[in-house]
C-alpha cells in the first residue's frame, strides 16, 4: 500500500464491558491508548478514520468518525456496517473472549452460597474480517501472548487470515495495557519478523503504520 493519503481505514481500540447484570460487567485493562494512537497518526497521515471504541476515557480528534461501543456484539455490530468500503482495518481492541450467557434483568443479590456464571464465546470479530477479506484490503490483528509469542502470532495470523499480526510483549516493564510505552513485533504472511524498541504509543504507531505503508 504505497501511501494511506485518502485510504479507508477502521481501527478498533479499547476493552470491551460484558454485561453480567444491570450494574456489573465483565472487562479488562486496556486503556485505549494504543489504538487510539494509531487512529491519531492515521489522520495526520491523510487517511479517513473510523475508530470502534470500546469504553476509553481517551480523547480523539474530532476528525475521526468515532463509534463509541460497549460489548463484543455492538464492536461486531458497528465494524459489520464498515467493513466494506475500508482499505485498512488494524484490530487492536481487546475484545472479551467470553460473555456471560443469560444476563440478569435485576442487579443480583448476595447470597452465603457461591455464584457461579456460565460464559459464551463472543464473536471474534478479527476472524470473520479475515473470512470477508477481499484482495485489496489489508487486515491487521494484534496479538498479546504469554508463552512462545512468536509462534502463536505466527499461527494467528495464518489461522484469521490477517496480512501483518503486531505482537504486544508482556516480558517488558512499560510495555502494555495502561502504560505510555509499548513494545512490539510486526510479522508478516512471508515469516518477516519485525521487532521494535519500547517507545511512546505515537512512535509505535508511526512504525505499525509505516510497515503498512511499506507492505
Ligand atoms: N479479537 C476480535 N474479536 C474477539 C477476540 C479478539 O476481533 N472476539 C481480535 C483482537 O482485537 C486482536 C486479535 O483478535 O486483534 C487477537 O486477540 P487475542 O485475544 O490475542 O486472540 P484470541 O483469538 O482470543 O486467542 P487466544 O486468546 O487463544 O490467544
Amino acid at each position: 500500500m504505497p501511501e494511506l493519503k485518502g485510504k479507508n481505514m477502521l481501527i478498533t481500540a479499547g476493552p470491551t464491558y460484558e454485561a453480567i447484570d444491570p450494574v456489573r460487567f465483565i472487562g479488562n485493562h486496556s486503556s485505549g491508548k494504543m489504538g487510539i494512537a494509531l487512529a491519531e497518526e492515521a489522520i495526520k497521515l491523510g487517511a479517513k478514520v473510523t475508530l470502534i471504541c470500546g469504553p476509553s476515557s481517551v480523547p480523539s480528534t474530532e476528525s475521526i468518525k468515532r463509534v463509541d461501543v460497549i460489548s463484543a456484539q455492538n464492536m461486531f455490530d458497528a465494524v459489520m456496517l464498515e467493513q466494506a468500503k475500508m482499505d485498512v482495518m488494524i484490530l487492536s481492541a481487546a475484545v472479551a473472549d467470553y460473555r456471560p450467557k443469560n444476563v440478569a434483568e435485576s442487579k443480583i443479590k448476595k447470597k452465603d452460597s457461591g455464584l457461579s456464571i456460565e460464559l459464551e464465546p463472543t464473536p471474534d470479530i478479527l476472524d470473520s474480517l479475515g473470512k470477508l477479506k477481499t484482495k485489496n484490503q489489508l487486515l491487521v490483528g494484534f496479538a498479546l501472548e504469554t508463552d512462545n509469542e512468536l509462534e502463536n502470532a505466527h499461527s494467528k495470523l495464518k489461522k484469521k487470515n490477517c496480512d501483518l499480526i503486531v505482537l504486544n510483549s508482556l516480558q517488558d516493564a512499560g510495555a502494555g495495557f495502561g502504560h505510555e510505552t509499548n513494545k512490539v513485533s510486526i510479522l508478516d504472511r512471508h515469516n518477516n519478523i519485525t521487532t521494535f524498541e519500547l517507545k511512546s504509543k505515537a512512535e509505535v504507531a508511526k512504525d505499525i503504520l509505516r510497515l503498512i505503508t511499506d507492505y
